[in-house]
């Protein structure tokens, strides 16, 4: 039998620090996450200087728990996987630093990770049987994309965001209308006790890229429903702006997805990022793909949202591609997907 490769993986790039023990990319013996969502909400949003400081308070509590978690010592990592972008600067330099010098220390090999990447690997810690080729829907606070998964590690961007992110409108229409940080979850909640039909919002196409997504336009029309609610002297119904607005930003990204899937004509369709863990999201596109038979792939909620066995997936397959960094490795903020 050929021998286990266990990576130590650290996630660091937003307001999440994480660390966890994968096995051969797909066997998590632990995955630790300490949030700092609480110390945020005070300001309505991730506040980049806090995310550092926190970072490095707790950055080695947390992977010293997932070393005892997954019951080993450094002595058994094979590898170290770390997340060097995209993110904000100094949160991903707080984890980097911290990797490079458990390489350094103990003479192991470091793997930096894209973060996307890191999210669609999050697909096969519970789908064995998941194997590119494929296409993956990610969607998070930071990043919208449609992506062609042509091999481990290899990446066709068939569309992107043009403006927000999907997360960031959830976020964005969750303060405008008073349910505060972080506003996915927010909304994901209220919306089932709203009417989906109840306010038409515009579901917005880029005709010469059509697999490219806009979410500005939308938000707008949202805060000009509130400003002309308020202006009429109305109250709004929050629940029926939540489903509304969800409705329209499930309904573009189905859309989206399923012009990928009859245009390419894959047969699997996975879905990641913190937006995956939307209710409706997953719901409609169970649906749309038990209609059309594709098999249709997503990932716990807790592996949708930032965590570092998806880092530890993904640097599974780097590893085994022979991909390692030196000790040069630095936090690239705007790091591209296929970029290395
Ligand atoms: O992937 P993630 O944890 O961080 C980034 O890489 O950005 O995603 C966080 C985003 C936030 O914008 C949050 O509001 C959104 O994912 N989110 C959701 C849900 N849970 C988290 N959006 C819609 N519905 C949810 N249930
Ligand atoms: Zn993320």
């Amino acid at each position: 039998m050929s021998k286990e490769i266990k990576i130590l993986a650290i996630e660091s790039s937003c307001d999440e620090t994480a660390a966890a023990v994968v096995v051969n990319g797909r066997d998590v013996r632990s995955n630790i996450i300490s949030s700092q969502i609480d110390l945020h909400t005070v300001y309505g949003g991730v506040v980049p200087e806090i995310a550092s400081r926190k970072h490095v308070e707790n950055i080695n509590y947390v992977i010293q728990e997932a070393l005892d978690t997954a019951s080993v010592t450094l002595s058994d990592i094979d590898a170290v996987a770390v997340t060097y972008g995209p993110g904000l600067v100094g949160a991903l330099l707080v984890g980097v630093a911290e990797a490079k010098a458990i390489s350094y220390a103990r003479k192991l090999p470091l793997i930096g990770v894209h973060h996307i990447e890191g999210h669609i690997s999050a697909n096969y810690i519970e789908h064995k049987d998941l194997e590119p080729p494929y296409i993956c829907l990610v969607v998070s606070g930071g990043h919208s994309h449609l992506v062609k998964v042509t091999d481990y590690g290899e990446y066709e961007v068939l569309g992107r965001t043009r403006d927000d992110a999907a997360g960031e409108a959830f976020d964005k229409v969750a303060r405008a209308i008073g349910l505060g940080y972080p506003g996915g979850p927010k909304i994901d909640k209220i919306s089932g006790k709203g009417n989906p039909q109840a306010i038409t919002f515009p579901r917005a196409s880029i005709a010469e890229h059509p697999y490219d997504f806009s979410f500005s336009g939308l938000k707008s029309a949202v805060l000009n429903y509130l400003n002309q609610c308020e202006m009429k002297g109305e109250s709004y119904n929050q629940a029926d702006v939540a489903a509304s607005f969800q409705q329209s930003v499930v309904d573009v990204l189905t859309e989206h997805a399923m012009m990928a899937m009859e245009e390419t004509g894959m047969k699997k369709l996975a879905i990641a990022g913190g937006v995956a863990s939307n209710t409706a999201l997953r719901q409609t596109m169970k649906e749309r793909c038990r209609e059309k038979e594709i098999d249709f792939y997503y990932p716990s909620p807790i592996l949708c949202t930032d965590n570092a066995a998806m880092i530890g997936a993904a640097g599974y397959y780097e590893y085994r591609k022979g991909i390692r960094h030196g000790l040069d490795l630095n936090a690239v903020p705007n790091l591209k997907l296929g970029e290395r």
